[in-house]
């Protein structure tokens, strides 16, 4: 946990939430169920698909997102899912635009804080992420604390500083993956418990007016991927301040091993830059990210955020590590180069 800040003031006792808290619900079919699993169409429609790193991220350069058709709309999702985080430049996707694409995926979702009921105002931030209590610039899955958290959510930035506020997104199926068979047997018979308290008490101190009043919420520590059928971890520091299964010192421990275990993972991490009309469409189920603040002038990046509610996460104990599937490819002899994984398209 990073925040540690209570900051109940006399106006965090005078606010009125005016929303009732969201119950859980099962949302429409991904929609990466219904896409060819080979892609053809989508790949077919990019001049060059880049897998930036191995373990996370690929740019299909040459797509406009204003021109998918539905089955490339559906293979997006399923390439989203795989990759963690697709991202394309110079796009011609207007707001209206970007609310009817993200509806194509499922309910379009609205985080505590949002204003608008379609879209976030995403900002500069040149707060200090090393200060006492400073989680702005912490990794997080976004209002991981509800009861349907987001799944695929697309930012697409609008304005961007020459240079400064790139984002990190950091893949927790590899982060899972990574960790001894001893740690992810423990880890799968845990739940974090994902808390809003402190951004609900920052936000009402810094003059806004979230619509729910904070929770608190259990998920599974470990969380299987609906499409992709692989084991992820589902933690991150800004959201997860307890463990429901652990005592307070062992909670703590653990919850100290799980940042360390993210902030160390620089081989399971895509690092952004942003320009103008660049957009980033990511599996908040599966990926962990956090946009970096500081160094350069904040009325100069602007973006929108969209979303989609998911399901409510699950642990499936049949489901796959991202090690057993690779396995498996290789067993069932299709070639190191030709491995029909879900990370190697
Ligand atoms: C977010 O946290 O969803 C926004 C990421 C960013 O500002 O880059």
């Amino acid at each position: 946990m990073s925040a540690t800040l209570t900051g109940i003031t006399e106006r965090v006792f005078a606010y009125r939430a005016p929303d009732p808290q969201l119950e859980v619900f099962e949302p429409p079919k991904d929609r990466a169920f219904f896409a060819d699993p080979e892609k053809k169409a989508l790949l077919a429609a990019a001049k060059q698909v880049r897998h930036l790193t191995p373990y996370i991220g690929t740019e299909l350069i040459g797509v406009q997102l204003s021109q998918l058709n539905e089955a490339q709309k559906d293979e997006l999702a399923l390439l989203v899912a795989e990759r963690g985080v697709v991202f394309f430049r110079n796009q011609d996707i207007t707001l209206e635009q970007q609310h009817e694409l993200t509806k194509h995926y499922g309910i379009q979702d609205r985080d505590p804080n949002q204003q608008d009921p379609r879209h976030v105002t995403i900002i500069g931030r040149d707060n200090d992420i090393r200060a006492y209590g400073d989680f702005a610039g912490e990794y997080h899955a976004d209002h991981s604390h509800e009861a349907n958290p987001p799944a695929y959510t697309m930012l697409r930035m609008v304005k961007t500083p020459e240079f400064g506020g790139d984002t990190i997104f950091t893949s927790q199926t590899a982060l899972f993956d990574k960790l001894s068979p001893s740690f992810q047997k423990l880890f799968e018979s845990l739940h974090g418990v994902h808390s809003s308290e402190h951004q609900f008490l920052a936000s009402v101190n810094a003059g806004y007016q979230p619509f729910r009043a904070p929770q608190r919420r259990e998920h599974p520590l470990v969380r299987t991927h609906p499409v992709t059928n692989l084991k992820s971890l589902f933690y991150n520091p800004m959201f997860v301040v307890h463990i429901a299964e652990l005592k307070g010192q062992e909670a703590i421990h653990t919850l100290n091993f799980l940042r360390e275990h993210l902030h160390a993972a620089d081989d399971l991490t895509v690092r952004w830059k942003w320009e103008p009309g660049s957009v980033a469409f990511w599996d908040n189920r599966v990926v962990a990210h956090r946009a970096l603040p500081g160094g350069y002038d904040t009325s100069l990046r602007e973006g929108k955020r969209t979303a989609i509610f998911g399901e409510a996460p699950f642990f499936d104990p049949s489901s796959e590590t991202l090690s057993e599937r690779l396995k498996k490819g290789k067993d069932e002899q299709v070639g190191d180069e030709t491995v029909k994984l879900h990370f190697s398209n």
